[in-house]
């Protein structure tokens, strides 16, 4: 298997080689994600993870069902996923990087006002594996970044913290978030960060992860839509710093689904890959449906799944495409993403 040269945040540096000691040219970068993953249920996916042989595996939240401001009992739920001989086979195999979602930063559907987020802050980078000088340890949010290959060759992936400064979302009649107009989801400090990674970047892709969904606006639920003007914001920032080929991936619906908008500036639209859950999900929704007036044809799955990107390093340009697949490796639905 090809591996890549990691770099985390400047500060971690795994050179791989092949076998024979010399890189040779890559031809295909393979990345997997998911979230939504419930440490006392059955964990069947990740040999079907591994045998797609991943460069790197990133979470996108909800990697326990924690729900709790008692870091011991948080810890040990850890445990169970830190103890599972699939997933250590998983780390054998790949570096893994994440970001969190609600139930993993302590609370259902939880924001700022969080009272135990520094300390599962760090709960989550003990999991992950953050040495000391990890930059996360010293600052608040668990937002970072990643870049992977040589010049040429390079995917950054950026994950967002959409948790620690979120401002309050009210649900109001029928279930339904109310658009909050003026609150945040990053906070100016991560959007600072935000802006910076994106705009000192010479990647040739770049992925962008965030807990919750952010292109889709129909549902009831949590999204980057219940909090308009950051939404736009995002897209507006993409429009100005115009990284090469941007790709959102999320989580937490427990469906999976393709998604996609045109912004400014881009001649591709911007897609968004869902991936969730890996041990329960939302079967009904292929019965009822769901609307989402941005989902591409009928690329929807209700069954565990998990993502995966395929990028083609070609000589001209670079070919990107997507599947969900789940148990034994079934491929649920799959989609080119560049022309
Ligand atoms: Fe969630």
């Amino acid at each position: 298997m090809y591996r890549l040269l990691f770099i985390l945040s400047v500060v971690f540096i795994f050179g791989c080689k092949t076998s024979n000691g010399l890189r040779t040219d890559i031809e295909t970068t393979v990345i997997a994600f998911g979230s939504c993953n419930d440490e006392e249920r059955e964990q069947p996916m990740w040999q079907y993870i591994i045998e797609n042989q991943p460069e790197l595996w990133i979470w996108l939240g909800d990697i326990i069902y924690g729900d709790t401001d008692d870091m011991l009992d948080m810890t040990r739920q850890y445990g169970f996923l830190y103890d599972n001989e699939d997933y250590k086979k998983l780390k054998e195999t790949c570096p893994i990087v994440g970001t969190w979602d609600d139930h993993d930063y302590g609370v259902n559907n939880g924001g700022k006002e969080w009272h135990a987020k520094k300390m599962s802050q760090n709960v989550f980078l003990d999991f992950m594996g953050a040495e000391s000088n990890d930059p996360r340890r010293k600052r608040e949010g668990i937002y970072s970044s990643y870049t992977l290959g040589e010049t040429g060759q390079q995917v950054k992936v950026i994950l967002l913290d959409c948790r620690y400064f979120r401002d309050s979302s009210v649900i109001g009649k029928n279930k339904r978030y109310i658009k909050n107009e003026t609150g945040t989801i990053l906070g100016e400090t991560q959007w600072k960060w935000l802006e910076s990674e994106l705009a000192n970047s010479s990647a040739q892709v770049h992925i962008i992860g965030s807990g919750i969904q952010v292109i889709p606006e129909d549902h009831r639920f949590e999204k980057w839509a219940n909090f308009p003007n950051e939404r736009q914001r995002l897209f507006d920032l993409l429009s100005k710093t115009k990284p090469a080929n941007p790709l959102i991936i999320s989580g937490d619906r427990h469906i999976a689904e393709v998604s996609k908008i045109d912004i400014k500036g881009f001649s591709q639209p911007l897609f968004e890959v869902t991936s969730s859950g890996l041990t329960h999900s939302y079967e009904l929704v292929e019965k009822k449906g769901e609307l989402n007036q941005h989902r591409v044809k009928n690329l929807l799955s209700g069954q565990k799944n998990f993502g995966l990107f395929f990028i083609d390093w070609k000589k001209n340009s670079i070919e990107i495409r997507t599947e969900v697949r789940g148990l034994n490796n079934e491929i649920h639905f799959k989609q080119k993403l560049t022309r």
